[in-house]
């Protein structure tokens, strides 16, 4: 083999530290990484004055706290008591500054596409987990969505919280990973296998058809961005028949259940919410008393990019 066979078998691309082959690079973003999540573990809620407008200080605060943590748990005290009509345009103007697309085609998209998670019985929610009071398990948004429509951030809004429960907990995807490939770096390489895990089609009641949805739980983006699509639901779902999978699936199963030092609970208040690159998440169930209904009210608006600047 003559030297220029051997230069065209190099790769071009620069390595960075999602490569499991460049493990120093690694080692230090790891360590700045868990650095400013130690940082921001105690972080008090960032308070906007005007949801619909944060002024400067406000929109760098937000920022700082998703760049650092993939999250940033906010209260707008105005929104805490206006009428929904009009926290959900004040959530459409939030999110336009931090420069997020909004995912329009979800089902349940109602007014400016924000989306009312409430308990429902209206046709094409009832029987849905969100629209129910039950307890959700942990998952990132859009698991099943096709690759070109994937989620990459989203904003949670308490307008009305429960009378009891409907805690949520959030972990930033990036901390899931680290404890993954700390562990077993083989657990990555097996997360990021374009058919880790596969999401049957699913058709509705009232005739929607979903394709199956197969992909890796991992993925990094063009601008070297962790996805993570993940479901912990055991029903419908189909993980990769091979070993480092189910052993991978496990782990990160377990860490969800028993929690990790950076895992933050919440159970937001009126005018509280939370906005993230798509973390880990999920919700504890919600006023159980059988003989009364919930009033507890969040909105949700998904979009198809990450907070501006993160
Ligand atoms: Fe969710």
């Amino acid at each position: 083999m003559n030297n220029n066979t051997k230069t065209a078998h190099i790769s071009t691309k620069t390595p960075n530290h999602w490569d499991l082959d460049a493990p120093k690079i690694y080692a230090r973003w790891r360590e700045n990484k868990l650095r400013q999540s130690q940082e921001m573990a105690n972080a008090e809620s960032l308070v906007i004055r005007d949801l619909a407008k944060p002024d400067e200080n406000e929109m760098r605060a937000l920022i700082e706290s998703c760049a650092k943590t993939n999250m940033a748990l906010y209260e707008a005290p105005n929104a805490a008591d206006q009428h929904p009509d009009d926290t959900r345009l004040a959530l459409r103007s939030f999110s336009e500054q931090m420069d997020l697309k909004i995912a329009e085609d979800h089902r349940s998209a109602g007014k400016n596409g924000v989306v009312a998670l409430t308990v429902s019985q209206a046709p094409s929610q009832r029987g849905y987990l969100p629209y129910s009071q039950r307890p959700m398990n942990w998952h990132t948004d859009g698991y099943y969505n096709a690759p070109d429509q994937q989620i990459r951030a989203m904003v949670l809004h308490c307008v009305n919280p429960a009378r009891s429960g409907g805690q949520n907990q959030f972990l930033d995807c990036e901390i899931a990973y680290i404890r993954l490939r700390d562990h077993n770096p083989a657990f990555i390489h097996a997360l990021m296998h374009p058919q880790a895990m596969t999401i049957p089609e699913n058709k509705t009641d009232d005739g929607e058809f979903r394709p199956a949805s197969i992909g890796p739980v991992f993925s990094v983006d063009k601008n070297n961005h962790l996805a993570m699509r993940y479901t912990a639901r055991t029903r419908s779902i189909a993980w990769r028949q091979d070993e480092d999978t189910q052993a991978a699936v496990r782990f990160l199963q377990n860490l969800l259940e028993n929690g990790d030092p950076f895992t933050k609970t919440a159970t937001l208040k009126a005018g509280q919410g939370i906005l993230c690159n798509n973390s880990l998440h999920n919700r504890t169930g919600f006023d159980p008393e059988k003989d009364r209904s919930s009033d507890r009210l969040m909105f949700r608006i998904r979009f198809h990019n990450r907070v501006k600047g993160t």
